[in-house]
């Protein structure tokens, strides 16, 4: 493991420097590895490790076929290396769990009975097993629980890879039943692309992701970016300038700068008018929002998140559900008003098609 400063803070964390891809690949050959759920996570971890000559199985619940066409589409076989739930648990020797969270409550049962000893449980999320009174999710002793959550979209987890770059990931281990449990881990870790991997608590993860995915990299992100939006249009402005000025400029400009080289990068990049004016305003917004994240870490601790998560995506028709709520975002006039700006990128039409050259291509396709 390697020591790396973090701001000051000595961290350990694994590189494919420390745990080389022949490590892991030579390690995971004594086992057979079943990825349950074919969704927008468990493509991109069994695609990646097949890729990276680890051989992995999926099972997936044939109810859900456009699930179970897309892993045959990928190349996964029936009665060969695609099947249903129960047998994919019991030909595993490390069952990884990519279902939906709130599903779990109703397939846990279904996958209990072929958690024999010796065996791993594998999330990327905490929540299954942080949740598990309210997920029912109960081992014994002697299996294994481990954790690998990349930091990304499932989407970007196979981008990425495809691009040869990886996305960092986190890894834990709950219970080492068998003394394999880190390498059981850091093998997966490795096999599935992370860039890094740096260790973490199934609590701590768990936490950390509702509230960032809540907060700034999702909820926050929408709310203020439409809130800005808004106040433009109020006051007579274009939506192609209100657009530009909110979303466009951050996505083809200056996260791209902050991605390169950090926060002050991009502010040094900007006019000295804009430098002045986001210092300025800057603890502004911090002094506005650190309450609503106060309140929604407490919402995360609480489990109050999960309870909601459980109930509201765990029905049979959670997908069009959240569809509907999707397809009123998709409409807003702001983010039509973006459609109609991609559209006009000169090079828009070029990169659709490369994308689709790669088969690659976000949930949204299906
Ligand atoms: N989406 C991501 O990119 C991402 C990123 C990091 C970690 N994760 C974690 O990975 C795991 C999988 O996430 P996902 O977004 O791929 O999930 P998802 O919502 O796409 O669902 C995955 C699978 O669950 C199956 N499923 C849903 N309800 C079911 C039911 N009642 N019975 C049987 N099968 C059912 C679906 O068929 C699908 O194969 C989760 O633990 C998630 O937190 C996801």
């Amino acid at each position: 493991m390697a020591k790396i400063n973090f701001g000051g803070v000595v961290e350990t964390v694994v590189t494919r420097k420390e745990y080389p891809l022949k490590k892991a690949q030579a390690f995971l050959k004594k086992e057979t590895i079943a990825i349950i759920g074919y969704g927008v996570q468990g493509p991109a971890q069994a695609l990646n490790m097949r890729d990276n000559g680890i051989n992995v199985i999926i099972g997936q619940d044939k109810k859900f076929a456009n699930d179970w066409k897309r892993a045959e589409k990928d190349g996964f076989k029936a009665g060969k290396t695609l099947f249903d739930i129960e047998e994919a648990c019991e030909k595993a020797s490390i069952v990884m769990i990519l279902l939906n969270d709130a599903a779990i409550k109703h397939v846990w049962a279904r996958i209990q009975p072929y958690m024999t000893p010796g065996k791993a449980l594998y999330f990327s999320h905490g929540f299954g097993w942080v949740y598990r009174k309210l997920t029912g999710v109960k081992v014994s002793a002697d299996v294994d629980v481990i954790m690998v959550a990349p930091k990304g979209s499932g989407t970007s987890v196979r981008r990425n890879f495809l691009a040869g770059v990886g996305i960092n990931s986190s890894f834990a281990i709950a219970q080492d039943a068998t003394g394999k449990a880190l390498d059981r881990t850091l093998s997966i870790g490795i096999g599935v692309g992370s860039g890094y991997l740096f260790p973490t608590c199934f609590e701590h993860e768990v936490t950390s992701d509702l509230v960032g995915e809540r907060g700034v990299l999702m909820g926050c992100l929408a709310g203020v970016m439409e809130a800005q939006y808004d106040v433009l249009r109020k006051n007579g402005h274009s939506p192609s300038e209100a657009f530009n000025e909110t979303v466009e400029e951050l996505t083809q400009s200056l996260i791209r700068l902050v991605d390169e080289n950090g926060m002050d990068w991009m502010y040094a990049n900007c006019s000295a008018t804009a430098q002045r004016g986001a210092l300025d305003w800057k603890p502004r917004f911090k002094k506005a929002t650190l309450p609503v994240f106060a309140k929604l870490y407490e919402e995360v601790k609480s489990q109050r998140e999960a309870k909601h998560v459980i109930k509201t995506c765990g029905t049979p028709d959670y997908k069009a559900n959240l569809e509907k709520e999707l397809k009123v975002l998709r409409e807003s006039e702001m983010w039509q008003a973006g459609a109609a700006c991609r559209s006009l990128r000169p090079n828009e039409k070029a990169k659709a098609n490369a994308a689709k050259a790669k088969g690659v291509s976000g949930r949204g396709a299906n």
